[in-house]
């Protein structure tokens, strides 16, 4: 067995009202179990205060953003920084979501930045990586994730590197109820793991959690946490009902 922390980050997205999302976190508590896995709670901004209050005396249960701005602070009208998720009581931030490369323009360039303000403030980024369905299609996918990780991390000093969670997250698997197969989710992750000890060495690469995400859910997360270089899981849809993501933690 390995050493590694076993994670399950939920990824609410933009979902959930202040009201809804309390009544969701309180049932959610009720009806954790695990408290070995560390469980994430990644919802919007606006409630990150009220989860930070509700989940303060469970050490299993942490705060994470689901972005953040590169800059320290500043004229950036909209945007949130990193001193003020630490503020509230933010120790890790989802960066590089697919989502948010598509929709938004975040390029692996910007995200290095984004990892770099993180890293800075002493909080923990959650680097998302994962290839289109075109791609697969095309068996480029190792070298498609090799790229993204060597565009945003590899810049990054080992003492760095040893803070990240990487979360592969295949794009076809993501919100399509298509999971990856776990042979599928095993082969990437064992090649990302190669991929980071090629270049920071065996020790550290054992060290790295590495989340799978792509609709897992309440029936296929077992199987999934079951692979060898499977560390737990970033999960979306499924970690918007309080029963169904207390059995995903469960589920190691
Ligand atoms: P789903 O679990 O809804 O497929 O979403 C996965 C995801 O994007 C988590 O970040």
């Amino acid at each position: 067995m390995n050493k590694r922390t076993q994670i399950v980050a939920g990824n609410w997205k933009m979902n959930k009202t202040y009201q809804d999302g309390r009544s969701m976190v309180i049932d959610f508590l009720e009806n954790l179990r695990n408290t070995d896995a560390l469980a994430i709670l990644c919802p919007p901004f606006i409630h990150l205060q009220m989860v930070s209050n509700l989940i303060k005396d469970m050490a299993s249960v942490r705060l994470g953003a689901q972005n953040c701005h590169e800059a320290e602070a500043g004229a950036y009208t909209g945007e949130v920084s990193v001193e003020m998720l630490k503020s509230v009581g933010v120790d890790y931030v989802i960066l590089g979501h697919s989502e948010r490369r598509e929709y938004f323009g975040e390029s692996d360039a910007l995200l290095a930045k984004k990892i770099d303000q993180v890293l800075a403030h002493n909080l923990r980024p959650i680097f998302c990586c994962g290839e289109p369905l075109d791609i697969r299609e095309k068996n480029d996918h190792v070298a498609h994730v090799a790229q993204q990780l060597e565009g945003s991390l590899f810049h990054l000093t080992p003492e760095a590197i040893a803070k990240i969670v990487i979360a592969y997250e295949p794009i076809w698997a993501i919100g399509t109820g298509r999971t990856a197969s776990p042979a599928q989710a095993q082969e990437m992750h064992a090649a990302i793991r190669q991929l980071m000890a090629k270049k920071y060495g065996e020790d550290l690469a054992q060290q790295l959690s590495i989340l799978y995400g792509g609709s897992v859910n309440a029936a296929n997360a077992k199987e999934l946490f079951s692979q060898p270089d499977v560390d737990g899981g970033l999960v979306g849809g499924a970690s918007l009902k309080a029963g169904d993501f207390a059995t995903i933690v469960d589920s190691f």
